[in-house]
């Protein structure tokens, strides 16, 4: 399979390239990014295409994601991240949706083989997507992935034949090797569950090659995805 990846600078991205690196099921990666990745990642099956504008794709970029079958998009943060409100939507809303609307008009424009391009973005356990609900905690990052998911799940709606979407709703992702927030990660884990940054790339990539019974991937399932993918491939 031919991958699309972003966000591959951060702490979910790279896990999920080092995993399609060795995964023998993905064949070719396709990494969008506003910079260069760290030098370890070298691949004859990795190419890296630096974009400078999140929100259109001009047909050379297109061109070179012709037969890609899935997307992993890891790429965004929390509101608190970005200067303001509006930024934080924008980077977290509508870039991945501008790249799923340009990925749906480039299909068209190809033969196919009446598959369906599987688009995974990272959401979170606690997004809302009820709006006039009232929020304490994190109202702006809650609400931003709840609208993320109702975009989605309103575009691979209307677009049923082409392609189909899944949101991955997972608590607190802990980087590699980082023992300190393991240890502050299993303190807390009974408020918000954990999930390893390696574990959870193994399920996203298992998402991207095999799909999920449901649009909304809950946190359990990932869980449990993370950990059955990586005995059976192990
Ligand atoms: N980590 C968690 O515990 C957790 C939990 C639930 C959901 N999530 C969600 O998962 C996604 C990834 O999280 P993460 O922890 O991997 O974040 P991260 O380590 O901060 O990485 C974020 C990635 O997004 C890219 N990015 C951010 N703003 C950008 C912009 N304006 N233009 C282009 N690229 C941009 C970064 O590129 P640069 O390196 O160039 O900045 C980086 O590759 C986010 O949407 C986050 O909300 C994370």
């Amino acid at each position: 399979m031919k991958i699309i990846l972003t966000g591959c600078t951060g702490v979910i991205g790279s896990a999920v390239l080092q995993q399609c690196l060795h995964n023998l099921s993905i064949t070719s990666i396709v990494v969008l990014s506003r910079r260069p990745l760290s030098s370890h990642f070298s691949s004859p099956k990795l190419k890296v295409i630096i974009l400078n504008d999140f929100l259109t794709y001009p047909d050379e970029v297109l061109a070179q994601l012709d037969d890609a079958q899935a997307c992993i998009w890891a790429l965004g943060g929390m509101a608190s991240k970005y200067p303001n409100v509006e930024t934080a939507r924008e980077v977290n809303i509508e870039y991945p949706l501008a790249a799923a609307a340009a990925i749906i008009v480039h299909l068209r424009t190809q033969k196919g083989d009446g598959r369906r391009f599987r688009f995974l973005s990272v959401s979170g356990m606690s997004a809302v997507r009820d709006m006039n609900i009232k929020l304490c905690m994190f109202k702006d990052s809650r609400q931003i992935k709840g609208e993320l998911e109702n975009r989605m799940i309103d575009l691979a709606e209307r677009n049923p034949d082409s392609f189909e979407v899944f949101l991955a709703r997972v608590g607190t992702v802990i980087p590699k090797d980082n023992c300190t927030l393991s240890i502050i990660g299993s303190l807390t884990a009974g408020i918000q569950p954990i999930i390893g940054a390696d574990e959870l790339a193994v399920a996203m990539v298992d998402i991207a090659l095999n799909g999920a019974e449901t649009e909304l991937v809950l946190h359990e399932e990932l869980v449990a995805r993370g950990k059955v993918s990586a005995s059976d491939s192990g």
